[in-house]
């Protein structure tokens, strides 16, 4: 694997073969010692242009449990404000010896342009592009259902036979995307449910169903829902029903929690809008995977950047650890 760009172009075999690497990796962090050596000697940039709290840290975290360098970049603070370039600045970051860039950019297609543009030799990981892309999540979503619904050892599974609801601001989310393109091609069924304002143009061409009322979705009995946070920093007023008619038509409240079908999970791919898309009844319920989520991620995270950086030596983890 050469770059990590987006999900709608990976194949199942890849797709499965990202998560069956990521069980491997799950597999030696209950171990007493969680550290392993596989990337030592390798430079991990994580360049980030837009906020974020899960994403930049499970990747640290990912690239030193691999035993990689670790170069954090923040745009906040940096000379971008001085108007430096994306151009300028990876080259700058290559040139202290990235072996791969983990980039989030608010600009839909920053990664696919730092992958092919030929500017830097290091491979490239998306960890959210616009409202394009975030390839990571949607794995890590993908393999949270997997260890839930297939208990015990789920490697070279799919998802066929799931039904999983996403639910909210799809048009903004790049969550969505990926998920949709990721979940569809490991053979689970997706339904959308949004108000018509925050739905893409495009969608009829996705391979989803779209409901536009979440209790005409939940009486679908979906396997897991996953509620979007409402990206109100991307918002147009002219997208979004009033807050308090969005909470009320569209928020996964105790009722609706309780509708939901026995062995259901709920999921939220963070940061959440408590009160808004989903209630804290709903967030803190047992059915909750929101931290089961973010403790995969850093499994998922070590298989991408594992299969970017140490892939070519053609050897599984485990036979290296032997
Ligand atoms: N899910 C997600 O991308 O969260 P962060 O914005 O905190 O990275």
């Amino acid at each position: 694997m050469r770059h990590l760009l987006d999900t709608r172009t990976l194949t199942r075999a890849d797709a499965l073969r990202l998560l069956d690497v990521a069980e491997d990796m799950r597999d030696t962090q209950s171990r007493e010692v969680r550290k392993l050596p596989t990337l030592r000697g390798k430079t991990v940039v994580n360049l980030f242009f837009e906020d974020s709290t899960r994403t930049r840290i499970s990747f640290e975290a990912a690239a030193k449990r691999l035993s990689a360098d670790v170069i954090n970049f923040s745009a906040k603070g940096s000379s971008v404000s001085k108007g430096e370039s994306l151009q300028d600045t990876a080259q700058t970051l290559q040139a202290m010896g990235a072996d791969a860039v983990v980039i989030r950019h608010g600009a839909s297609g920053a990664p696919q342009t730092l992958a092919t543009s030929g500017w830097i030799s290091a491979g490239v990981v998306n960890a959210g592009d616009g409202t394009h892309e975030h390839p990571t999540q949607a794995l890590l979503d993908a393999f949270t259902i997997r260890k839930r619904f297939f208990a015990g050892d789920s490697r070279g599974r799919d998802l066929a036979g799931l039904r999983v609801t996403i639910v909210g601001d799809v048009l903004h989310s790049r969550v969505a995307r990926s998920n949709v393109w990721l979940l569809t091609t490991l053979g689970a069924e997706v339904t959308l449910v949004a108000p018509p304002t925050l739905v893409p143009q495009d969608v009829s061409a996705w391979p989803v169903r779209i409901v536009y009322d979440l209790d005409e979705a939940i009486d679908g009995a979906p396997d897991a829902i996953m509620m979007l946070r409402i990206q109100l920093e991307r918002m147009n007023a002219a997208y979004f029903p009033t807050e308090r008619e969005y909470s009320r038509r569209w928020g996964l409240d105790a009722a609706r929690l309780q509708r939901l079908p026995e062995g259901s999970i709920v999921m939220h791919p963070g940061p959440m809008n408590r009160g808004l898309e989903i209630s804290a009844d709903a967030a803190d319920s047992p059915r909750s995977t929101v931290l089961e989520q973010v403790a995969n991620g850093v499994s998922v995270r070590m298989a991408a950047l594992y299969l970017l950086l140490a892939g070519e030596r053609e050897t599984t983890h485990a036979e290296e650890d032997a």
